[in-house]
């Protein structure tokens, strides 16, 4: 069985990151090479796709073109509908990305925005690029006139939820349930 945990914040203001609630775990060196400074972020565009492809392909071992095409067909409309891709642009190249939209009464939950994904180049981590991504979605979820976000990742992911847990997501009410379908 996979088990995969829920976290949520409410969003506070539209100009700032969800407030620290916790310290990391442990102390981590710096990226040597990364001009963290220089990176704003932004929505994405076709010609993002190659690094986004790269970046995830780096995370995950596998390359899925056809899946970001599809992804960019879905969310990638410069933040219509409450749908948001965005990216972390160092001079023209994609260092990071996140995803995510406003999902009405899923779950039983009024409106939010949920979180699908989170990636930031390994060398331009522990940069601050991630929370600027966070912050920035979370800006759009506020537009779009929410006031709650949430994301599910996968227990054993304890980078990623030490992260989430640095910006202020806690655990929210849902307990994710799952079973195997025999053939
Ligand atoms: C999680 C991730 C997005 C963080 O991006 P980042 O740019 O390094 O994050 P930030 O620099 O903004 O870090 C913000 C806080 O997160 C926490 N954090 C980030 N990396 C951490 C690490 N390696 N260990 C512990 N805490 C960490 C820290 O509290 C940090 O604040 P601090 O630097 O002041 O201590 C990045 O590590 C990543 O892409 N990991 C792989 C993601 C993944 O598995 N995606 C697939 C599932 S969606």
């Amino acid at each position: 069985m996979i088990f995969v945990i829920l976290c949520e914040t409410t969003i506070v203001t539209t100009a700032t990151a969800p407030a620290k609630r916790s310290r990391a775990p442990a102390r981590r060196a710096r990226p040597p090479r990364a001009d963290a400074d220089a990176v704003t972020t932004r929505p994405a565009r076709r010609g993002d796709l190659p690094h986004v492809v790269a970046i995830d392909a780096a995370v995950t071992g596998i390359a899925k073109p056809s899946y970001w095409q599809s992804v960019f067909r879905r969310y990638g409309n410069g933040g219509q509908a409450g749908r948001q891709f965005l990216v972390a642009d160092a001079g023209g190249r994609v260092r990071g990305f996140i995803i995510g939209e406003v999902r009405d009464w899923e779950f039983g939950s009024p409106p939010c925005g949920w979180v699908f994904a989170i990636d930031v180049e390994p060398d331009y981590r522990l940069a601050g690029v991630g929370a600027r991504l966070l912050a920035a979605i979370c800006a759009g979820f506020r537009r779009a006139g929410v006031t709650k976000v949430r994301t599910l990742l996968a227990r054993e992911n304890t980078l990623v939820l030490s992260f989430f847990r640095s910006q202020g997501m806690m655990a929210g009410p849902f307990i994710p349930l799952e079973m195997d379908l025999e053939s």
